[in-house]
């Protein structure tokens, strides 16, 4: 496995078909299956990880995002990763930049509303990735369904040769969504509630409920009931990104709380029949430990 700096030494490392994962590193099996779900159809995997300023909205955010170097390679190798590529801020940004990516629309409700500028650095970002780094394919989490809208849209826009690839959320075996900040969470039942009260949504939309309100009440109340702090339970289109009243078109049923210190969020895909994306779980304990 190659590890490189510089987008030029990237370049140079890659050759074929190109894969590419775009992370922030503090690595666990959400990202690991991103870099899995490219790898059977590229001949080079490059898993980018690069905690990028511009998308956080909190300072405080930015300086507690949990970062494992040596232990972030090993795993990349592990998974068949080619090519790490991890540049500096003053790589990324040599300048602060005067070209900004904003996707209007997809971004308004939830996460964009709640997280001002965050997806104009995300957009900003993936869009540098994809010109510099030029991949064939790239892999988003489910986990993240707004900003995997937006990316979907940016490429849609822009003309991106990319394919993206849609990876179903990874969750530990209690059912709780991984991500790198749950090595913050001290209250995990709380932290339960947003899993909980989705899968209870899930069984409702399956027995046939389409109300988005009737959804979101089971959800939000189910989270609550936990101890977690709702900010808020939404139906939306997974294309736009917009609330809907009625799941009548592929959609998620997103959620987004506060776990004692810890903001989390998580969804489920739901298709229009009611059948839903739920995601997978791990057999045992994640690799970031502490559950
Ligand atoms: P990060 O949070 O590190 O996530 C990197 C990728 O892993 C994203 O596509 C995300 O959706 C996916 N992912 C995270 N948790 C997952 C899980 N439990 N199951 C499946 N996939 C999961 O998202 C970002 O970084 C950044 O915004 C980035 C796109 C890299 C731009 O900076």
């Amino acid at each position: 496995m190659i590890v490189a700096h510089t987008f030029l030494a990237a370049r140079r490392a890659l050759a074929g078909t190109v894969g590419m994962v775009p992370t922030m590193g503090y690595l666990h099996e959400g990202h690991l299956a991103c870099a899995t779900a490219v790898r059977a159809t590229s001949d080079c995997v490059v898993m980018s990880i690069f905690v990028n300023p511009l998308q956080f909205n909190d300072p405080s955010d930015l300086a507690r995002y949990p970062r494992s170097w040596d232990r972030d390679l090993a795993l990349a190798e592990r998974t068949g990763v080619d090519v790490v590529f991890a540049p500096s801020v003053e790589e990324m940004y040599p300048e602060p930049p005067l070209t900004r990516v904003t996707v209007s629309g997809v971004t308004e409700g939830m996460e964009g509303a709640r997280r001002p500028g965050h997806f104009d650095g995300v957009a900003t970002i993936v869009a540098k990735l994809f010109a510099g780094i030029r991949p064939d394919s790239a892999a988003f989490g489910r986990k993240d369904a707004q900003q995997l809208a937006v990316v979907k849209r940016l490429v849609h826009d822009l003309n991106f040769p990319v394919a993206i690839v849609e990876v179903s959320t990874v969750r530990e075996a209690d059912g709780l969504a991984l991500s790198s900040r749950n090595v913050f969470i001290a209250n995990r039942k709380a932290a339960l509630g947003l899993s909980r009260g989705l899968f209870l949504a899930a069984d409702s939309a399956g027995a046939g409920e389409r109300s988005g309100r009737t959804l979101e009440e089971i959800a939000g109340r189910t989270a609550s009931r936990a101890g977690a702090v709702v900010e808020y339970a939404e139906l939306a289109d997974a294309r736009t990104a917009r609330r809907i009243p009625t799941l009548d078109r592929v959609a998620f049923l997103a959620i987004a709380a506060r776990a004692g210190e810890v903001r989390l969020i998580d969804n489920v895909v739901l298709e229009p029949d009611g059948t839903a994306d739920r995601g997978t779980r791990l057999d045992g304990p994640s690799i970031l430990g502490g559950s």
